[in-house]
């Protein structure tokens, strides 16, 4: 007769993915930027135009999960506020200066718009002028 053998089911636990598990493109270099004296540049005639074409597909706070296509949270740029609290990171991503030019950001996928180089200058200039209003 046989014996019935119980095999124990080792249940593989999945780890669930926590968020940071993305790749995580090292950030850029700081570029340097200074605020040009007397510059114009504002949320509201270059801020939120650069920001909404090209960033908030993704860094939206009014996205969740798979929406975000992996854009880390509190990194929001839908508002001024969200983008405040995180300029500097924006410089090292996307902002082109003196000390260096980052393109990490937005994620080139062939059909995306990507900011001209002028406009990245500009985005770093605006951040060193603190990102006004
Ligand atoms: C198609 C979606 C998408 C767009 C558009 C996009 N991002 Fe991202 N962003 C991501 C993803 C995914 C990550 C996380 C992976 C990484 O860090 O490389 C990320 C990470 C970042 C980080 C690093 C956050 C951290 O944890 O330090 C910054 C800063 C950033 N993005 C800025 C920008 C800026 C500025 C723009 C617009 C110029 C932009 N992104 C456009 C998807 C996007």
């Amino acid at each position: 007769m046989m014996k019935k053998l119980m095999s124990v089911a080792s249940v593989a636990l999945l780890a669930l993915a926590a968020c940071d598990d993305h790749e995580h493109a090292a950030a850029g270099a700081p570029t340097g930027a200074t605020c040009p004296q007397g510059s114009t540049l504002t949320y509201t005639n270059f801020g939120k135009g650069f920001l909404d074409k090209y960033c908030v597909e993704c860094h939206d706070a009014n996205k969740t999960g798979a929406a975000r296509k992996g854009a880390p949270e509190f990194h929001d740029f839908d508002t001024l506020t969200g983008f405040k609290s995180v300029s500097d990171h924006a410089d090292e991503y996307s902002g082109s200066g003196p000390s260096a030019t980052n393109e990490l950001m937005p994620e080139a996928n062939g059909t995306r718009p990507i900011p001209t180089m002028a406009e990245r200058v500009q985005l770093s200039q605006w951040i060193a002028c603190g990102s006004p209003n």
